[in-house]
This record gives C-alpha cells, structure tokens and sequence, in this order.
C-alpha cells in the first residue's frame, strides 16, 4: 500500500504505509496475550492516535526524566555527538511519532533524506506534513510500519551513509533477547557507511522510576488505561476502564518498570472466541522499559557488530546516549 502526498508548500514527501492494524493477526495478537496466565497486552497496542498524544504528554510531566535528560545530552554534546556520527546522507528515525527529537539534529546532522518510521500511521501522516512544510529542501519519506517486526524499507530510502536514529530509550520496551534481535537487524540494515545513534535509560533507584511511570496528574494511567478502549475497538471486547487501575513497578531482578492493569473486582470480559474472567487483583501486563548499566548496553553493541561505540551521559548520569558505526 502507498500514497504519495503533496505538502502544502509544494514540496515532495512520500509516505509508504506498511502496516495496517485492522487486521486479523492484531486481534488474534491481542486474544492470545490475554488467555495466557498472566495476561500481557503487546506494548505496540498502547500507540492508536489517543496513545500516541498522550504518550506526548508524558513527555512534559515533571516525574518523566528521560526526555529532558536526552535533550540535555544532545544540547551539551551535540558538536561532539555530529563529529562523531559524521556525513548523514539519510536519518532513519525508528518510532519517530511527532518528529521532534529529529527535527532538533537537523541543522546539526544536515541529512539529504529524512525517513520517519512508526507504526502509529495516522499521527505520523500529520507530522511529515508538519516537518515537509518547516523543511521544503528536505527529501522526506515516511513509512508506516511494524519496525519491530521488519525493518524492510522503501527502495527509495537511500542505500549510503544511514543513520538509524532510536532515541528515548525506545529499545528498552523490548526485553533484552528481542533488543539483542533488533540492535542486529538494525547492524544489517546500515548498509555501506552506516551508523546508530540511539537513547537508552540507566539503572536507578526505584524512588526516581516509579513515580516516573506513575506521575500524579495520571497522565500515564490514562495512558495505560486508554490501551483498554484500543483493544476493544480492535476486537470488540468489553473492557471498562472503570473497573482498572494502573500499575507501575520497579522489578529488580529483571531491572525493568512493568506497567501492569490491575481489575478492582472479579469481572468477565468478552473476547472473541468468549470469556475470561479476571480475578480482583488480577493483572495485565501492558509494558516492559528495561533500564541498563552503559556497560552492559555498550556490550550489546558490539555483540551485534557496532564497532567505535562512543558514549555520552547527560548531569544527573540518569541517562545514555550511544553512538557507533556498523
Ligand atoms: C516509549 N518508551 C520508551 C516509553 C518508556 O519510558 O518506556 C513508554 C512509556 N511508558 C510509560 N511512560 C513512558
């Protein structure tokens, strides 16, 4: 599937939608996790266009650390980080959502090709045409797609000198096997000259991670709860978020913040192939975001082939930015 859009000043940006969520493999997706024991919502579902503003707005709470704590990074050692990265011909922003974080690279990288990829389609279609309109020398091509399921780009995605840019500590909503898996894929899909420059989150003390997925406006309850509502437009269930709550704990065993919903009552709810019934205190698992030692991550790095790993911290030590060349 492909549409070709024009933006409003006349410039040419592409947008390729890969991925379609209306189908049958979500909702067989969404029904398995939840007959298992402990039922798991895949984290992707948290994203329909609602999820993804809200997911914005997290960004802005005071508990939220990690997006200023990167910003603090590329603002201090952005000279440094761009010498590093050196010639961009095309930046692949993998979870690009409203286009920022690359948007502020810009001036810095000078990329010939810009290509922004989430699986949230509609609210990327809105933010090309926003970044296409701010930059109309720029050769933009979106694309639409499940990146956690296949990195397969566009044939007009240039070849040379990418960049695969993954910031906000994106990879650590995947568990270490599966980061493991994609920090390969991306190493194989770097192509002659490519480079990584990626966020990943710290170890800390649960007192800092906690109310950092817990904020007391509620923004990420709601953020949590709102996957509910997602799956029953995408199934047909039943869920009320009346009967949820949103749960956020630091398991340190696993060094990752589970975000769970947990059923204030016994309920039933309707699925698909019929129902399941939830015990008061039941939970669903909704999100994992693993938080690593540098070492450990720069490990990882090289195990999947990156080599001059360079590495950047931001005041507070709280969070990494990496780059390497593949
Ligand atoms: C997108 N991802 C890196 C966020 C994180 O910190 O794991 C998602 C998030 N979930 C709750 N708050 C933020």
């Amino acid at each position: 599937m492909s549409l070709l859009q024009q933006s409003p000043l006349g410039t040419r940006s592409a947008f390729y939608q890969l991925h379609s969520e209306s189908t049958s493999d979500s909702k067989q997706e969404l029904v398995s996790g939840l007959r298992r024991a402990q039922a798991e919502i895949n984290p992707k579902f948290l994203y329909d266009a609602l999820g993804s503003c809200l997911f914005d707005a997290i960004t802005q709470v005071p508990e939220y650390y990690p997006t200023r704590c990167e910003r603090e990074i590329f603002d201090m050692h952005g000279e440094e980080i761009a010498k590093s990265v050196g010639r961009v011909q095309t930046m692949i922003d993998l979870g690009a959502a409203d286009c920022v974080k690359a948007q502020r690279l810009f001036d810095r990288l000078q990329p010939e090709q810009y290509v922004p990829v989430d699986i949230s389609v509609d609210y990327l279609k809105t933010s090309v045409m926003r970044v296409a309109a701010l930059y109309p020398e720029l050769d933009i091509v979106g694309v639409g797609i499940d990146f956690f399921q296949t990195l397969a780009l566009p044939k007009q995605v240039r070849p040379d000198e990418r960049l695969f840019f993954y910031p906000g500590s994106s990879i650590g909503n995947l568990n270490v096997a599966q980061a493991h898996d994609m920090l390969k894929r991306i190493h194989d899909a770097c192509g002659p000259g490519g480079k990584l420059l990626l966020g990943v989150d710290r170890v800390k003390s649960a007192a800092i991670l906690e109310p950092a997925y817990d904020d007391a406006l509620g923004v990420t309850a709601a953020f949590n709860l709102n996957v509910l509502r997602h799956a029953n437009r995408l199934m047909g269930s039943n869920f009320d978020i009346q009967d949820w709550a949103h749960r956020a704990v630091f398991n340190t065993t696993e060094s990752r913040i589970e975000m769970h919903l947990e059923a204030l009552h016994r309920l039933k709810v309707k699925l698909p192939d019929g129902e399941r019934v939830f015990e008061q205190g039941e939970t669903i698992h909704t999100e994992s975001s693993y938080k690593y030692q540098p070492e450990h991550f720069a490990r990882m790095l090289r195990e999947a082939g990156f080599k001059q790993i360079s590495h950047w911290t931001d005041s507070k030590e709280w969070f990494s930015v990496f780059a390497a060349v593949a």
